[in-house]
C-alpha cells in the first residue's frame, strides 16, 4: 500500500518532527520561543505537505496531529492502578501547624523536614500516561480510581507533549503524570467575549470553563479554547527512580512537561506562613486562578512513611486562602435584557464584604441554574467573587429557610418591551422576541459603534440612551442620518460635541467591511466569523445574497452560523438598516487588498491544482496582500502559474506559452506560507 517512502524524505520528516517539537516545547512550555511564529508555521507546513504526500509517514506522536478527531458518542472509563487522591484542607493557621506537628510525630527520628510549597491551581486534575516517551492516555481523575478517557482532547493542549524529549537521557517505559489543566484568566475572559457575541452560554470562571473545555465529545471544541497545564506529581513510573517531590519534577521538565512554577523550600512553619502570605497578596496578579497553596514533604521515603489516610495521603495538605465567598440575602431576582434579547436573572443582594469588595449584584447565569441549585427569593445565599469575574451566587443555605421563600418565575413578556419571552428548545437561555426592544436596540447600537465594531467614538452608553428614548435612533442604520441640530438637541450635549459626534460617524464610514459586518451583531457572527464571510463574498451585496447553502460552504463557517446568517438578511428590518447604512456612505465592498509597490506588483499569478499546505483562498489572499493579481485563465499576460496537485490543461497551456511555471514550495517560499 501507499508510494514507497525514499529514505531522504523519511530523514526530512524526522528532522521536521524534531525541530518542531523542540520549538513547541520552547514556545509552549519554557515560554521562552526561538523562533518567530511565522518560522515555526511554515516547520509545520513543511511537515504536513509531506506527509500529505506520503500518508504512511504520520504517526499519532507527530506534531501535526493534535486535532482532527471526530468527536465521540461518550467517554470510556479508564481504571487506574495507583488511585488519583485529594487533599486534606488547612483552613487557617492553626490547621496549619496541627498538620506539620502530625508529619513530625508520624517521623519520629528526624529533625528536619524539607516542605515544597505549591500554588494549588485552579482547574481540573488529570493524569497522562506515556508509554516509552508516547502519550498513551489522559484522564480526569473521576472518583479516583475511575476516570474518564479525554486522551483526544488532551492531545489537542499545546504545552502536553505527544512524546517526551529523550535528550539528555532515555525516557522511562512507563511515566504517569499528573497535574492541573486550566484556563488561562485572560484567556478565559476572551472566551466568554467570544461566547457572548455568538449568544451562546458563558462559563461562570475559569475552573468551570477548563473542566467543561476538556470534557468535551468534539475534540475540535477543546482545541479552540486556550487550555494550559502544569503537572505537580508522578503516579506509577517504570525505569526511572525520583527520591523526592523535587527531583521528579525536575525530571518531569527534562521530559519536557510543563511543571509547576513559584514553588519554595520551606524549612519550618514560619517560612510555609510567609509563602503562603506572599502568594495571597499576588493572587490577583498572577495570569491563573489559584485558590490555596500546597504543602508537600520533599523525601519520597518520607512520604512512604507517613502513608495514605482513608483518600488523601498524610504527607501533603492543601493550605486555602481566606475565601472570596460570603453568605448574604437574596433580596430580589431581576431580568436582564442583553444585546441579543437574552434574559439574564439577576441576583439583588443585601450588600456584603466579600474578600474585601462590596456587592450587591450577581449573576445567576440562567434559569436552568436557579432550578439546579434551587436558588429561591429571599434564601441566605453563599456569594463569589473570583479574580475581576463578575460576582456570582453559589448556592442557598437551605437549613435557613423559614418557609416565606419563593421561586423565581422567568416573567413571560420582555420586562423592557413588554414582547413574549421565547425559550427555544434545547437552549438554556430565555430571549425576548421583539425586534425592537428598546433594551436590546441600546445593546445593538453598542456593539454596532464598539471598539472593535464601527469604532465611533463618543457613543456611549448615555447617548445611546438618549439616542433611543428620544426616537433618533431605532436602529444602527439610523446614526448615519443623524444631523447636528437633532445631536444638539439633546440634553447635556453642546454644538461642539454634536460636532464631535457627526466627525467620529464620519470617520466610522470608512471601517473595513469584516468590521462593518461584525457590526451589524448577526448572532454567531464574531470578528473571526465576519472576516471568512467577508473574504468569501467580498461585498454585502453578495453576502446578503448568499444562500445558506453557499455560507455554509465557506471554510470556517458551519450550519448554525449559516442559518443565522441567512434569517438575519432576510428580515425586512434589517434590510432597511442595510439601505441606511448604503445611503448613509459606510463601506459595503471590501476594496481589494491592493498594495502599492507590493512585493508583487504587476504580476499575475493563475492556480491549477491543489495545494497542501493552504487553500485556494489562502493563496490568493496572499497574492493580493502583497499587490499582486489572480487570473482565472492562462495567457501570456500570466506572470505565474503555480502548479499544484493534479494539474489539467492550464499547465499545457502554461508550458506552451513559455510562462513561468512554480511549484508550491517555490510560490510558499516567494509568499510566505499560509497563516
Ligand atoms: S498535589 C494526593 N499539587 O488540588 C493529591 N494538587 O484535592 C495530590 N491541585 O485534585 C495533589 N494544584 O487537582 C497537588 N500544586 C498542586 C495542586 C494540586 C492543584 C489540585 C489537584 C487535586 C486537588 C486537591
Amino acid at each position: 500500500m501507499g508510494k514507497s517512502i525514499p529514505e531522504s524524505v523519511r530523514d526530512r520528516a524526522a528532522d521536521l518532527r524534531r525541530q518542531v517539537r523542540y520549538h513547541n516545547h520552547r514556545y509552549y512550555v519554557l515560554d521562552d520561543p526561538e523562533v518567530s511564529d511565522a518560522e515555526y508555521d511554515r516547520l509545520l507546513r513543511d511537515l504536513e505537505a509531506l506527509e500529505k504526500q506520503y500518508p504512511d509517514l504520520v504517526t499519532p506522536d507527530s506534531p501535526t496531529q493534535r486535532v482532527g478527531a471526530e468527536p465521540l458518542d461518550a467517554f470510556e472509563t479508564v481504571t487506574r492502578a495507583m488511585p488519583m487522591l485529594s487533599l486534606e484542607n488547612a483552613m487557617d493557621e492553626g490547621e496549619l501547624r496541627d498538620w506539620v506537628g502530625r508529619v513530625h510525630k508520624g517521623l519520629p527520628g528526624v529533625s528536619d523536614v524539607e516542605f515544597i510549597a505549591e500554588p494549588k491551581l485552579d482547574g481540573s486534575s488529570i493524569e497522562l500516561v506515556y508509554a516509552d516517551g508516547v502519550l498513551s492516555t489522559a484522564s480526569t481523575r473521576g472518583d479516583g480510581i475511575r476516570g474518564e478517557n479525554v486522551t483526544l482532547n488532551a492531545r489537542t493542549i499545546k504545552a502536553v507533549p505527544l512524546r517526551l524529549l529523550d535528550s539528555p537521557g532515555p525516557v522511562p517505559r512507563l511515566l504517569e503524570v499528573r497535574g492541573e489543566v486550566f484556563m488561562p484568566v485572560a484567556g478565559f475572559q476572551k472566551l466568554n467575549r467570544r461566547l457572548e457575541e455568538a449568544g451562546e452560554k458563558t462559563f461562570a470562571n475559569p475552573r468551570n470553563a477548563a473542566a467543561g473545555s476538556l470534557r468535551q465529545l468534539d475534540p475540535r471544541v477543546t482545541a479552540s479554547r486556550p487550555l494550559d497545564i502544569f503537572l505537580y506529581g508522578i503516579g506509577r513510573v517504570e525505569g526511572a527512580d525520583f527520591r523526592s517531590h523535587r527531583e521528579a519534577m525536575d525530571g518531569l521538565a527534562r521530559f519536557g512537561l510543563k511543571t509547576m512554577e513559584r514553588w519554595a523550600s520551606c524549612r519550618s512553619e514560619e517560612d510555609i506562613l510567609r509563602y503562603h502570605r506572599e502568594m495571597e497578596a499576588e493572587r490577583d496578579r498572577l495570569p491563573y486562578e489559584i485558590d490555596g497553596v500546597v504543602i508537600k514533604v520533599n523525601r519520597m521515603d518520607y512520604q512512604e512513611r507517613l502513608g495514605v489516610r482513608s483518600r488523601s495521603p498524610r504527607h501533603a495538605i492543601a493550605f486555602k486562602f481566606k475565601p472570596r465567598q460570603a453568605v448574604t440575602r437574596l433580596l430580589d431576582i431581576e431580568v436582564q435584557v442583553g444585546r441579543t434579547g437574552a434574559l439574564t436573572p439577576v441576583a439583588r443582594l443585601e450588600p456584603v464584604s466579600v474578600g474585601g469588595v462590596e456587592v450587591s449584584n450577581a449573576t445567576l447565569h440562567n434559569l436552568d441554574e436557579i432550578d439546579r441549585k434551587d436558588i429561591r427569593i429571599g434564601d441566605a445565599v453563599v456569594v463569589q467573587r473570583a479574580g475581576d469575574v463578575i460576582p456570582e451566587v453559589v448556592a442557598p443555605v437551605k437549613d435557613r429557610r423559614t418557609g416565606k421563600e419563593r421561586k423565581f418565575v422567568m416573567p413571560d413578556r420582555c420586562p423592557v418591551c413588554g414582547s413574549p419571552v421565547v425559550r427555544p428548545e434545547g437552549e438554556a437561555v430565555a430571549r425576548c422576541s421583539g425586534s425592537e426592544c428598546v433594551q436590546k436596540l441600546m445593546g445593538d447600537l453598542q456593539h454596532f459603534g464598539g471598539k472593535r465594531a464601527m469604532d465611533i467614538d463618543g457613543l456611549g452608553e448615555k447617548l445611546v440612551e438618549q439616542l433611543v428614548q428620544s426616537g433618533l435612533a431605532r436602529d444602527p442604520g439610523d446614526l448615519y442620518g443623524l444631523t447636528r441640530e437633532q445631536l444638539a438637541g439633546l440634553e447635556r450635549m453642546g454644538e461642539k460635541s454634536a460636532q464631535n459626534i457627526l466627525d467620529a460617524l464620519e470617520a466610522s464610514r470608512a471601517r473595513p467591511l469584516d468590521r462593518v459586518v461584525f457590526a451589524l451583531g448577526v448572532r454567531h457572527v464574531g470578528e473571526s466569523v465576519a472576516g471568512l464571510l467577508v473574504g468569501a463574498f467580498g461585498s454585502l451585496e453578495r453576502l446578503a445574497a448568499a444562500t445558506e447553502t453557499e455560507l455554509a460552504e465557506v471554510e470556517g463557517v458551519g450550519p448554525i452560523v449559516a442559518r443565522s446568517v441567512r434569517e438575519w438578511f432576510t428580515k425586512p428590518r434589517n434590510q432597511g438598516i442595510l439601505e441606511k447604512l448604503r445611503r448613509g456612505g459606510v463601506q459595503f465592498s471590501q476594496p481589494p487588498k491592493k498594495r502599492e509597490g507590493g512585493k508583487l506588483a504587476g504580476k499575475t499569478f493563475v492556480f491549477t491544482g491543489g495545494l497542501a499546505s493552504m487553500t485556494r483562498d489562502e493563496a490568493k489572499d496572499r497574492v493580493l496582500a502583497q499587490g499582486g493579481k489572480v487570473g482565472s485563465s492562462v495567457s501570456s499576460n500570466t506572470g505565474y502559474v503555480v502548479a499544484g496537485e493534479s494539474t489539467g490543461s492550464k499547465l499545457a497551456k502554461a508550458e506552451k506559452l513559455g510562462l513561468t511555471i512554480l511549484t508550491e514550495e517555490e510560490f510558499v517560499r516567494m509568499v510566505g506560507p499560509g497563516k
